[in-house]
């Protein structure tokens, strides 16, 4: 079984496209909803949510955990990883991220390769990544991405509300307002060049992924970063058949806070998800 974790409704959309990619896994999603957003936590507490979250989807019988949250990768996952993992008492599992697979995508160059390489060293695209404070702050996106396209223009903006919003289903005009002005903000930053790529750096965001679309300057893509997890899982397990499972197709979704709440504004964005149980009980 797949354990798939975020701090609330934003790993769905990774979640959604695993599980139309893989159709006959078994899932288990986990929402941390009580302690969320985590995009302005201190890097302890997002670490001990995250180290908390894991081991609630080891107990319900995940082998392998995918953070669907960019926020805890960039901040918990190498500590997790190493610190944490081997000496858990968890014994064949793992956790992976989700900023790997989307650099590897923004780069055309495997996480593995930590040099420029022709031709991506003269790739000279222009790079928007908007994300939580937190994960803008670790400034690990133009860092790795930079490392493989040093020509490349990465600009950042910080969406401090969006996830709050999006997790309060706040109407969409609202989140229309929240949304045009980061991306007005990260224009302003850019003068007259044109964004090129847009990475939606927050997995929430991309619940709103048509909000973003509408907003940015015409001949800008977005990267679908749920698309490009699923192609890096897809190779993952292929490397790895040992966390493949043999079970039954299934999806059972748990949230740490109010399952009614929780059922209701997922049911905004993918009406298909189902319901959450409570992680409590
Ligand atoms: N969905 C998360 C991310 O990808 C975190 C949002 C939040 O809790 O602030 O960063």
């Amino acid at each position: 079984m797949i354990g798939v974790f975020d701090s609330g409704l934003g790993g769905l959309t990774i979640l959604r496209a695993l599980k139309a990619r893989f159709p006959a896994q078994a899932f288990v999603y986990l929402g941390d909803q009580a302690n969320a957003p985590f995009g302005d936590r201190s890097s302890a507490e997002i670490v001990a949510f995250t180290r908390a979250g894991v081991t609630r989807l080891f107990e319900r019988g995940a082998r392998l955990v995918v953070l669907g949250c960019n926020t805890a990768t960039a901040v918990a996952l190498r500590t997790l990883q190493r610190d944490w993992l081997p000496t858990s008492g968890y014994a064949g599992v793992n956790v992976l991220g989700i900023v790997a697979p989307t650099v590897e995508a923004a780069t055309q160059t495997p996480f593995s390769v930590t040099t420029p390489q022709y031709p991506q060293k003269n790739n000279r695209e222009i790079l928007g990544v908007f994300g939580t404070t937190r994960t803008i702050a670790s400034g690990v996106y133009p860092e790795e991405i930079w490392k493989r396209c040093p020509r490349a223009t990465v600009v950042q903006q910080a969406c401090p509300e969006l996830a709050a919003a999006i997790e309060a289903a706040r109407p969409r005009a609202e989140l229309a307002g929240i949304v045009a002005e980061a991306v007005d903000a990260m224009q302003a930053q850019l003068g007259p060049r044109r964004l090129d790529r847009a990475i939606l750096g927050c997995t929430h965001f991309s619940l709103v992924e048509e909000l973003f679309a509408a907003r940015l300057p015409a001949g800008a893509r977005i990267l679908s970063q749920p698309e490009v997890v699923a192609d890096s899982l897809e190779d993952y397990l292929a490397r790895h058949p040992e966390y493949a499972g043999s079970g039954a197709a299934g999806l059972q979704l748990f949230t740490t806070g109010d399952p009614e709440a929780v059922s209701r504004a997922a049911s905004i964005f993918w009406p298909a998800a189902g319901r959450f149980a409570s992680a409590r009980s």
